[in-house]
């Protein structure tokens, strides 16, 4: 497993103002929306490219061009929902499959409740987005699912991440193709869970319903 901390100033900037207990909710949405562009174009550096043949008005040049099949990506719901629509502006040729993941706030254990993904990813590129990797229970489900239905290359974005859910992540990947794009790598986890300092809870602060 691989970690990418993109520890850009922009991302910084955004990412302070999301972290601030003053911000609304709408403001919230759209900052999220915006890091996860910027956090997108970094999680895409290796996505899969083939050269091919063009003319330009003046003379013949070789593009490039994101291969088939296009990549699928994976928003974990509810709050990974919320990054979907960054992701989408600046790739928009990718399947969408969908995975319901709720933490159990007593036990901290991953419960899935919606799972609605192609049936064989053989040779398909992953994203999955989840804002929080705080134990990192439900990343690691999330991604368990995406290796049975046959992915061999996914990558994980998220906006804050614990040092502990990134060492869980490493236990459960040592030997996988699995990246993980993060905007910071926080302090830690409190006695809740909760990534500290964070930003809350992103799904209810997205939705703001608990
Ligand atoms: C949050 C977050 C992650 C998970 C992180 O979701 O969006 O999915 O918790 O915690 P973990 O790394 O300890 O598993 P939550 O369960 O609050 O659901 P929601 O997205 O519906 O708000």
């Amino acid at each position: 497993m691989r970690l990418h901390v993109a520890d850009h100033p922009l991302i910084t900037h955004k990412l302070s103002v999301l972290r601030d207990e003053r911000t609304s909710s709408q403001q919230f949405r759209s900052l999220v929306e915006e890091l996860v562009t910027l956090l997108s174009y970094e999680a895409t550096r290796d996505v899969r490219t083939e050269s091919y043949e063009l003319q330009t008005p003046v003379a013949k040049t070789t593009g490039l061009r994101m291969t088939d099949p296009v990549p699928l990506v994976v928003p974990i719901i509810r709050a990974g929902l919320g990054m979907l629509d960054g992701f989408l502006k600046l790739v928009p040729n990718v399947e969408v499959g969908f995975l319901g993941m709720r933490r159990n706030e007593e036990t901290l254990q991953p419960e899935t409740y919606a799972k609605r993904l192609p049936e064989n990813l053989a040779n398909r590129q992953c994203f999955a987005l989840d804002p929080m990797l705080a134990t990192g229970g439900s990343l690691v489900a999330a991604i368990d699912f995406l290796f049975d239905a046959g992915a061999v290359d996914v990558t994980a974005i998220c906006i804050v991440a614990s040092p502990e859910g990134i060492e869980r992540m490493r236990e459960a990947f040592a030997d996988r193709n699995v990246t993980v794009v993060v905007g910071a790598l926080d302090e830690g986890l409190n006695e809740d869970g909760f990534i500290v300092p964070g930003l809350g809870d992103a799904g209810d602060r997205l939705y703001g319903v608990a």
